[in-house]
């Protein structure tokens, strides 16, 4: 019978002198590993049950008392290395594993988060805003009026008298039904009949606001369009008092260069009336509004003592004002409610 080789380990045919080999190889396949499910492989293979070292463990036992020191120091020696090596991999290995995963976790804490544009305001919003600034400056308020008027305070308080060419169904809106008496206000001038009723001397007052005509949309008409009225009713109110509020308004909107007119026209509730002009370069003179001295016998409608007070008003065209300052040549651009038009003018950030 064939003397066992004592040196061997049959099965693995594992020598002693093959073991700092085998170790080596075992550590070099750890460093090897390039993650953690690597090295979830090469421990099963270097340290794992069927593992050579691990078997040669198992065998040890059976070996001459004489051989076990020598094996048990040698294999113990080597799995105690082989394991070192592989907690210390596998620290590696989680370490690098988190920072990469932080690394793509990274959040830019310097970045806007809270900041976006959320839309674009309206140019004519921001219009009203600054015709308010400008008058609020000077001491006016700002007042408003409802969309659906009566027509007595759309026309007939005005001076306006039924059989006038504004009332008839080319121009009005009328609300139904005929008996109503409401119309979709066709100017904010109404506006003025409600602060002499509703206010007391003197009135500085300005009210913007939305206005209703039967008109076609085109390239300078719209059916729906915005005001600005004015209203002063104080002592001693002349036309010059109207010129210069209009001038600092038309500065105001146009720059200080704006070249601007009055033209002799004629309105039921203002006398003497007169038409404003502004020069628009190519196109010439284009009309801004209307305007003049309060017609005494409005004021004296509303219970004004015109020998002792006198007023004046104007009314502006929203759209107009906002075509002349920025060179706006068509409505639809206005009307459409594309923010890349709007965007132009102002973007608020939320
Ligand atoms: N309400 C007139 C219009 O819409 C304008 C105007 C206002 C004229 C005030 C005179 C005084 O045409």
């Amino acid at each position: 019978m064939p003397q066992p080789d004592q040196h061997r380990l049959d099965a693995d045919a594992l020598t002693l002198e093959g073991i700092p080999a085998l170790t080596q190889d075992a550590l070099e396949a750890i460093a090897a590993a390039q993650d953690l499910a690597g090295l979830a492989a090469v421990r099963t293979s270097v340290d794992g049950d069927k593992a050579p070292l691990a078997r040669a463990n198992q065998k040890i036992g059976s070996l001459d008392a004489g051989q076990r020191a020598a094996w048990g120091k040698a294999v113990g020696a080597a799995r105690g290395e082989i394991r070192q090596a592989l907690e210390r991999r596998e620290r590696e290995l989680t370490e690098s594993f988190e920072q990469a995963a932080l690394a793509e976790a990274k959040v830019d804490v310097t970045l806007p988060y809270d900041r976006f544009v959320t839309g674009a305001r309206h140019p004519l919003s921001m219009l009203i805003e600054r015709v308010s600034e400008v008058f609020v400056a000077m001491g006016y308020e700002v007042v408003e009026g409802p969309e659906i008027e009566a027509e007595w305070l759309n026309f007939d308080a005005l001076n306006i008298p039924p059989d006038h060419p504004a009332r008839t169904m080319q121009d009005t809106f009328f609300v139904e039904s005929a008996e109503s008496g409401l119309v979709l206000r066709t100017h904010t001038s109404p506006v003025q009949i409600r602060t002499l009723l509703e206010r007391e001397l003197p009135i500085y007052v300005i009210a913007p606001g939305r206005v209703y005509r039967t008109d076609e949309l085109d390239a300078t008409h719209t059916p729906v369009f915005h005001q600005v009225e004015g209203l002063v009713v104080d002592e001693g109110i002349t036309m010059a008092d109207l010129k210069g509020t209009l001038d600092h308004f038309a500065a105001a909107m146009f720059g200080g260069q704006v070249k601007t007119r009055l033209r002799p026209s004629y309105f039921p509730f203002t006398e003497p009336s007169a038409e404003v002009d502004v020069w628009w370069g190519e196109r010439g003179w284009v009309e801004w509004g209307g305007c003049g001295m309060v017609n005494p016998k409005v004021l004296r409608g509303c219970g004004v003592d015109t020998d002792k007070y006198s007023g004046f008003a104007f009314g502006m065209g929203l759209e107009r004002t906002l075509m002349f300052r920025y060179g706006i040549s068509d409505m639809h651009d206005l009307v459409e409610g594309d923010t890349r038009f709007s965007r132009a003018f102002g973007v608020s950030l939320s």
